[in-house]
């Protein structure tokens, strides 16, 4: 069965973006078949893996208009064998008020996904941050969720209402969602602080927090610039290793799951 991640936060800039890119290269590399998908207006993934959003005559727009289906609009990321796209445009942000139109409205991803699954091993899926129709429908679509969460005070206090939005999906449209864990963003290791922060989250809400934490590093802004994933710009770096090991933490979850469904 394919693996369907949706990597959601509504609280801006905890490295959903990142997460999704460097884990897209890193479950490639391990040789899964992986399709990242461009949930989010600002476009910052389709941006990152080298497109330029303002040039692409297709994007997942095309698809939620029901224009284009999503086998005409994923193209292949190049340079990373095994991953392929599914692109954000602007035009995006008008699928929001199109879907708010539309009968199932939070279905409409899912079901477009369907006919593609059987070509991926994994699909993650970046949402924007809010907790609109997208995300609800980045939501919909998935077996399970990972929360990037930043490693600092008060990062947690979203984590909540994020809580209460997956109950509510599961409740009215996924009955079958789980929450597959957190996943600890620019961590300081040289405090205790950061530390302290993640043990507090999964005591306080029972979530798994994915070994291992991904450390702060500058490396991490001078990728996306480049077109490129911290993998790529950075392949020796703690960054790059922590990605790497947090796919196959991945792929070896999936792998359990799967003998038992
Ligand atoms: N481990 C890290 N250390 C330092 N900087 C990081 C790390 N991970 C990501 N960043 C940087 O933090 C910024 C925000 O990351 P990113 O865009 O992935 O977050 P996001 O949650 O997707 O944001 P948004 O909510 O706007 O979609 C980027 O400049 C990124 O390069
Ligand atoms: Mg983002």
């Amino acid at each position: 069965m394919t693996d369907v991640l949706a990597v959601a936060n509504q609280k801006g800039g905890v490295a959903k973006t990142t997460t999704v890119h460097s884990l897209g290269v890193a479950s490639a590399e391990l040789g899964r078949r992986v399709l990242v998908v461009d949930l989010d207006p600002q476009a910052c993934l389709t941006f990152s893996l080298g497109f330029d959003p303002d040039a692409l005559d297709h994007s997942l727009h095309d698809v939620f208009v029901r224009r284009e289906s999503v086998s005409d609009v994923a193209c292949p990321v190049p340079g990373v064998p095994g991953l392929d796209l599914l692109p954000a445009t602007i035009d995006l942000a008008g699928s929001e008020v199109h879907l708010l139109t539309r009968t199932g409205r939070e279905h409409v991803l899912e079901r477009a996904l369907q006919p593609v699954l059987d070509r991926y091993d994994l699909v993650l899926i970046d949402c924007p941050p809010s907790l609109g129709v997208l995300t609800i429908n980045g939501l919909t679509a998935a077996n399970s969720v990972l929360i990037p969460l930043q490693c600092e005070a008060l990062s947690h206090r979203g984590v909540g209402q994020l809580l209460e939005t997956i109950e509510d999906v599961r409740a009215f449209a996924n009955s079958d969602l789980t929450v597959r864990g957190i996943i600890a963003t620019m961590y300081d290791e040289r405090t205790r602080h950061s530390r302290h922060i993640m043990e507090e989250v999964e005591a306080r809400y029972g979530i798994p927090v994915l070994q291992p934490p991904v450390r702060k590093s500058i490396r991490f802004a001078e990728a996306p610039a480049r077109g490129k994933s911290i993998l790529q710009h950075a392949p020796t770096s703690p960054g790059a290793n922590a990605y790497r090991q947090l796919a196959r933490t991945l792929l070896e979850m999936s792998a359990v799951a799967g003998t038992v469904g």
